[in-house]
């Protein structure tokens, strides 16, 4: 017999999955909009020179690539940032920056699979383009932690760790490594903790770095504080003041306690130039909630004019099984959910209007499709209603429905119409 289940790693979504995923998507767009993001979007097909050009080295060994019939070299979008770049890039004489978008996109890549990672996931994206205080760092971060607080996730539960890949430049070059070998070190040490030290020092002396650099180069990831950096590379360097501004603006928004700096924190995508974070379980037990950083180049490298750009990615597969390990009930309000359902034949049409007319006050209300008898009724009314109504011969004689609240059990009448 043929395998008829999903493709390893791609997801179906049966609707009690979706209760899980409208609770992120939701919160995600609300989150969004509320920080005065605008929505954009894409096709998941885009063209596989751009995103091998202009995704992060770890990324392109993991794009899923096709032909299409007319030739082309065609891929299907592994993270969204090189086609905001390109979509940006086409209309820079005509936007307004800086601009502020966000998108749920679905990416894909061809990853092994672990906890935390699929095959393919959701994300949100929140970019601002066009801006270079670092204000535009604050608004994304705090932006997706409201998202988090939206979706009922404590203050306490993650951390969002944070760094600067121009302060590590600037300690790498005080350990006399030149600037052509930092990109292919923030790669490397990018993995530390994730593969052997063995391997990440055969990278570094691939990029070139002498045995000593290596040595050197780990060793700043030791670096605990911010006072233990700026006692290297003094109190004038421009990127410790980036972070201490960065963290003071944190500290209007009011979540300044929620991040961390840590300087192991490198990213593993090219492109980031600036300051670059990370968001972990406090227990550290799940792979990143989210992470992005600061771009500036990017769109120069596509064509476009120098402009500065900063945002993050949001993945629905970890924050979804963090809520469920930690069992974190949803705070969100919930709307009424009416069951209406009716004994025999002759109510159908009682029924169906008490149903056509609380639906245009604004009511959730699940109608019955057939005649029921009361305990299947309540069964099924019992797993999402709010409030139930059943008719039977007599209500439909007297003109009255009663209202049951399926909470407290109490019983109002309402008139049929
Ligand atoms: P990223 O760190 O590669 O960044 O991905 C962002 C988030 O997407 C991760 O923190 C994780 O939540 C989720 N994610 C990534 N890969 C998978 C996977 N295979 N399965 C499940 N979840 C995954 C980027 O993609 C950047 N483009 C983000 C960005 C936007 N930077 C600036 N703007």
């Amino acid at each position: 017999m043929a395998d008829f289940s999903a493709p390893r790693g791609m997801r179906d979504f049966y609707p009690e999955d979706m209760v899980l995923r409208n609770r992120i998507f939701d919160s995600w767009r609300a989150a969004a909009v509320a920080s005065g993001f605008e929505a954009y979007d894409s096709c998941v097909v885009e063209s596989l020179e751009l995103l091998k050009r202009k995704a992060g080295e770890e990324i392109v060994n993991q794009i899923y690539a096709f032909q299409d019939k007319g030739g082309r070299e065609i891929a299907l979008r592994a993270e969204m940032t090189p086609t905001l770049a390109r979509m940006v890039a086409a209309r820079q004489g005509s936007l307004r920056f800086p601009i502020k978008w966000f998108t749920i996109a679905q990416c894909f890549r061809y990853e092994r699979m672990t906890r935390g990672r699929k095959r393919e996931h959701y994300q949100l994206n929140l970019d601002i383009i066009g801006e270079e205080a670092v204000s535009g760092e604050a608004e994304v971060i705090y932006t997706a932690i409201a998202a988090l607080r939206k979706m009922g996730v404590p203050d306490s539960a993650y951390r969002v760790h944070l760094s600067n890949r121009a302060l590590l430049s600037e300690l790498l070059l005080g350990l006399k490594i030149e600037e052509k070998f930092h990109q292919g070190a923030f790669i490397a040490l990018d993995k530390k903790g994730k593969i052997p030290r063995e391997e990440i020092e055969q990278i570094l002396r691939e990029e070139g770095l002498t045995d000593e650099a290596c040595a050197a180069a780990f060793n700043l990831m030791e670096i605990r504080s911010l006072e233990e950096a700026e006692a290297i590379v003094g109190p004038d360097s421009p990127s410790i003041r980036r972070i201490r501004d960065l963290f003071e603006l944190l500290d209007c928004y009011g979540i300044r306690e929620q991040v961390v700096f840590d300087i192991s924190v490198v990213r593993g995508l090219s492109y980031y130039t600036g300051i670059v974070f990370e968001a972990f379980d406090t227990q550290g037990a799940f792979r990143a909630i989210f992470g992005g950083g600061r771009y500036d180049n990017l769109l120069t490298t596509i064509g476009g004019k120098p402009t500065p750009a900063v945002g993050l990615g949001f993945g629905d597969v970890v924050i979804g099984e963090i809520i469920q390990a930690l069992n974190l009930p949803d705070t969100r309000p919930q709307p009424e959910n009416l069951f209406i359902g009716y004994m025999q034949e002759a109510q159908r049409k009682a029924a169906t209007r008490l149903a056509a007319s609380e639906r245009a006050k604004g009511k959730h209300v699940t109608l019955q499709l057939h005649p029921q008898k009361p305990k299947a009724f309540f069964a099924a009314a019992g797993e999402t209603a709010t409030s139930a109504v059943f008719l039977g011969p007599d209500d439909v004689a007297s003109g009255k429905a009663r209202v049951k609240n399926m909470t407290t059990r109490e019983e109002t009448e309402i008139p049929l119409v």
